[in-house]
C-alpha cells in the first residue's frame, strides 16, 4: 500500500495566505458588487523597474542567436551577479562575504524550507511568536514537530514570544535551541533589530553552537542608519548564521523570481560522529542536485538592479512604498488605533479595538469596508490581537482604503 508523508495531516488550516484568499474570493463571490482592496498578503503592485526590463529584453535576445544562447547555467548562479551581490549589499557593509559564499535561487520562502534539507531532524528549533508560517510549517512537513495543541502551537517547536513589551524582538531563550529563525525587518510586526539584539544572538548562538537562519528579504525597506542590514554586520556572525535575501521586495520580483542564500564557508554543525561538516558543502551538493539554477534571463534582470539607473530606481520603488506605510501608519493613528512598524518596514501592525479578536476585525473591515488584511493570529498565537497591513498597493488604493477604514 502507498503511503503519504503523515506530516502534512499535522497541518490542521491551509497555508495562511491561500486561506485568507479562500475567505476574500467566497465574500466576493457573493458580492460582486464590491470593490475589495487588498492590504493583505505582501504582493507588490508596481511595474518591474526600467533597468531590470531593458535588461531581460536583451538577455531575451541573446537566447535568440546561436552565439549568445545559454543552456543550463551554474547551479549556484552566474558569477557576475554572485560578484555584484557580494560586493554590493556585503562587502560595501564591512561584511566578509566572499561570490562563492552565494547562492541565487527562486526565493526566500523556498530556500527558508530546502535548507532544512542539509539539518539533522533532532534539533532543537526556535520561531518568534507571531512568525511567518513557512518557517513552522516546513518544519511540521519535514517532521521535526509533534502535532499542534488548541492554539495552534506544535509540539517540540520553542516559541519565543514577540509583543509590544519586548518591542517585538525576541528575548534570547534560557535553554539551548539548535536552529533559530530570525526576520528583520521583521513579518509581520515591521520591527527592526538593533546591532546590541542581534549581537546578542550571534553570542548565544556561538555559545551553543546554534545555527541562526536570517531572512533579511526586507532590508531595502531600512532607513535608520544605526540598523544592520545583514546579520554579517555582527563580528561572529559568519561562524553561525545562513542569511536569506530576496529581489522580490526591492525591485518587484515577487513574479519574476529571484533571490539569494548566503553560506558562509566556515560554518559548520555536526554529523553524527560527531565531526565538524561544511554546511557550504552540504547546501552547495543539495542545490546541484535539485536545482538547475535560475533562468538567465531573470538573472541579468537582477543584475540590473546594482547598475546606477536600477539603484535608483529600485530606491524609488523603495520610497514608494514606504510612503503609503507613512499614509497607514498616520491615517490609523489618527483614528485612534495603536500601531507598529511601518518605518523601517512595509508591513504596519494594528492593535486590533477593544473587543475584537485578529479574525473578528479581518471580517469586519471585509464585510464593511471592502478591505482585506491578515489577521496577525494568522501568524501565531502571541499575533492574536494584532493585525497586519500591507503597504504594498497603488497610492490609490492605500488612500481610499485609509479612507474607507477612518470614516
Ligand atoms: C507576506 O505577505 O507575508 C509575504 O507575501 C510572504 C512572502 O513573501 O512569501
Amino acid at each position: 500500500m502507498t503511503t503519504i508523508n503523515d506530516n502534512y495531516l499535522k497541518l490542521k488550516a491551509g497555508y495562511l495566505f491561500p486561506e485568507i484568499a479562500r475567505r476574500v474570493n467566497a465574500f466576493a463571490h457573493a458580492n460582486p458588487d464590491a470593490k475589495l482592496i487588498r492590504l493583505g498578503i505582501g504582493d507588490v503592485t508596481e511595474p518591474l523597474p526600467e533597468a531590470c526590463r531593458t535588461a531581460m529584453i536583451k538577455a531575451v535576445e541573446e537566447m535568440g542567436d546561436r552565439a549568445t544562447f545559454k543552456g543550463y547555467g551554474p547551479e549556484q548562479g552566474y558569477e557576475w551577479l554572485r560578484e555584484k551581490i557580494a560586493a554590493h549589499d556585503f562587502q560595501a557593509r564591512g561584511c566578509e562575504i566572499e561570490e562563492s559564499e552565494i547562492f541565487i535561487s527562486d526565493g526566500s520562502k523556498c530556500d527558508t524550507g530546502n535548507i532544512l534539507d542539509i539539518f539533522g531532524s533532532d534539533n532543537t528549533i526556535a520561531v518568534t511568536d507571531p512568525v511567518y508560517p513557512v518557517y513552522v510549517d516546513t518544519n511540521v512537513m519535514a517532521g521535526h514537530t509533534g502535532p499542534a495543541n488548541e492554539a495552534g502551537e506544535f509540539g517540540g517547536l520553542v516559541y519565543l514570544p514577540i509583543t509590544a513589551a519586548n518591542n517585538f524582538t525576541a528575548e534570547i531563550p534560557s535553554q539551548k535551541v539548535d536552529l533559530i529563525y530570525l526576520c528583520f525587518p521583521n513579518n509581520p510586526t515591521g520591527a527592526v533589530a538593533t546591532k546590541e539584539h542581534l549581537k546578542a544572538w550571534v553570542n548565544y548562538a556561538k555559545a551553543h553552537g546554534s545555527i541562526i537562519f536570517f531572512d533579511a528579504a526586507y532590508e531595502a525597506f531600512i532607513s535608520d542608519p544605526e540598523i544592520p542590514h545583514s546579520i554579517y554586520e555582527i563580528e561572529g556572525a559568519r561562524d553561525c548564521a545562513i542569511e536569506f535575501r530576496s529581489f522580490s521586495k526591492n525591485a518587484g520580483f515577487t513574479g519574476t523570481r529571484c533571490a539569494l542564500t548566503v553560506v558562509p564557508k566556515t560554518l559548520t554543525a555536526k554529523a553524527s560522529d560527531n565531526s565538524d561538516v561544511e554546511l557550504w558543502k552540504l547546501w552547495n551538493r543539495r542545490q546541484s542536485t535539485k536545482f538547475n539554477g535560475v533562468s538567465y534571463i531573470v538573472q541579468r534582470g537582477a543584475e540590473a538592479v546594482y547598475s546606477p539607473e536600477g539603484q535608483a530606481q529600485t530606491k524609488a520603488l523603495v520610497s514608494f512604498y514606504m510612503e503609503n506605510a507613512k499614509i497607514i501608519r498616520e491615517k490609523l493613528e489618527s483614528a485612534g488605533l495603536q500601531v507598529f512598524g511601518g518605518v523601517n518596514a512595509p508591513y504596519v501592525w494594528v492593535k486590533t479595538p477593544e473587543g475584537l479578536s485578529s479574525w473578528d476585525f479581518f471580517d469586519q473591515l471585509l464585510q464593511k469596508v471592502n478591505v482585506v488584511g491578515t489577521p496577525g493570529s494568522g501568524f501565531g498565537a502571541s499575533g492574536e490581537g494584532y493585525f497586519r497591513i500591507s503597504a504594498f498597493n497603488s497610492r490609490e488604493n492605500v488612500e481610499e482604503a485609509m479612507r474607507r477604514i477612518t470614516s
